[in-house]
């Protein structure tokens, strides 16, 4: 096992940098989730440590060492892609077992490790199949058996589940967290779902643009995001963000509606603030009005939406209440939930 760390690292594609000088330390044995929206360079900061691109600028390293000219095959790592990269012509004992053959390892050997990843990812059924003979979870498994065979110091993943259904996405979900809990490999795991982010990762780092715009657990990147960037992307339905102006214990909308604020917030009298609260953290009862207009019911619990002049909000109650449209509803904030944003520079105010 190994700690990565990556040390003010730009990549240029040609004149075009994506990547601005990144700045990570990936525990040893931890599972970090690189997360953002597609392009924001979490593939080419994977490639990079893996060794499949170069970096521009920077130092990658991998269990202390610098790895920036090192082949990828001398790097100790394994990388498990979205679409599975499967020999068509080999079966899944061939599949799996090719890079100990490669590396020439003994027979016994060989047969041993391949036993070993087959029983672990409950592949031992079907070793003398082809890839083709296989589901898609299957071959994911296959794609995840061929890593682990080798042992590596590092798993890289680049959204290994996107080719799959949603229900057996949820369930590799969470036999790659178990596989994790088993072998405490160091895991970097690039995907796009926050869901997914979320429900699998130690430490989730999210990405736009080319840089970090926070480092957490799920659970601190979720109640404490940094900026209004990641207060939107993390959470589904996601938080409701409304512009007002901050004054003494409340913010003004430009419809003249007063969001309610705690006694101990920090935004300055008349500063042009984004007011935020989660859907769960908005609760029917007294408060401020707003109009229904849909009322989406999950099972255990219901979607509310309402407009507040232009915005729409949406609330989440568990209670069996359903609205009329166009009826006026009253909503009442969890004050010690309330998120404020400086509408200027889109960063926190703590
Ligand atoms: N080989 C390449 N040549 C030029 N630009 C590239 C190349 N690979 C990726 N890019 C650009 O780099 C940025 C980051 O890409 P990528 O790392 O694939 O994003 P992600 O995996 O987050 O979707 C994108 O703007 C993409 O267009
Ligand atoms: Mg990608």
């Amino acid at each position: 096992m190994a700690s990565v760390k990556l040390k003010n690292i730009v990549k240029k594609y040609g004149d075009i940098e994506v990547v601005h000088g990144v700045d990570l330390t990936i525990e040893d044995g931890s599972f970090v989730v690189l997360l953002g929206p597609s392009g924001c360079g979490k593939s080419t900061l994977l490639r990079m440590i893996a060794g499949l691109e170069s970096v521009t600028g920077g130092d990658v390293e991998i269990a202390g060492k610098r790895v920036n000219d090192k082949h990828p095959k001398d790097r100790n790592i394994a990388m498990v892609f979205q679409n599975y990269a499967l020999y068509a012509h080999m079966t899944v004992k061939d599949n799996m077992s090719f890079s100990l053959v490669l590396a020439k390892r003994p027979q016994s050997e060989i047969d041993e490790k391949t036993e070993w990843a087959a029983k672990i990812l409950n592949l031992e059924p079907y070793l003398k199949r082809y890839p083709r003979e296989l589901s898609g979870g299957q071959r994911q498994r296959v794609a995840m058996g061929r890593a682990i065979v080798r042992d590596p110091a590092v798993f890289l993943f680049d959204e290994p589940l996107s080719n799959l259904d949603a229900k057996l996405r949820v369930q590799m979900r969470t036999e790659i967290k178990d596989l994790h809990e088993r072998l405490k490999t160091t895991t970097v795991y690039v995907t796009h779902d926050q869901i997914e982010a979320m429900t699998m990762a130690d430490k989730i780092v999210i990405l736009r643009d080319g840089i970090i715009e926070q480092v957490g657990t799920p659970l601190e990147v979720y109640d404490s995001p940094t900026n209004l960037f990641v207060a939107q992307f993390i959470g589904s339905p996601s938080m409701n963000l409304i512009s007002g102006t901050a004054g003494k214990d409340h913010v003004l909308t430009a419809g003249g509606v007063k969001l309610p604020l705690p006694k101990s917030h920090k935004a300055k009298p008349g500063q042009e603030v984004i007011y935020g609260i989660r859907p769960e953290d908005l609760e029917i009862g007294k408060g401020f009005p707003a109009k229904i207009s849909v009322t989406e019911p999950t099972g255990p619990e219901i979607h509310i939406y309402a407009d507040l002049g232009d915005d729409e909000i949406c609330a989440i109650v568990r209670e069996r209440q359903v609205f009329k449209r166009d009826s006026i509803v009253e909503f009442a904030p969890r004050l010690d939930k309330v998120h404020l944003f400086d509408a200027k520079t889109t960063m926190a105010i703590r």
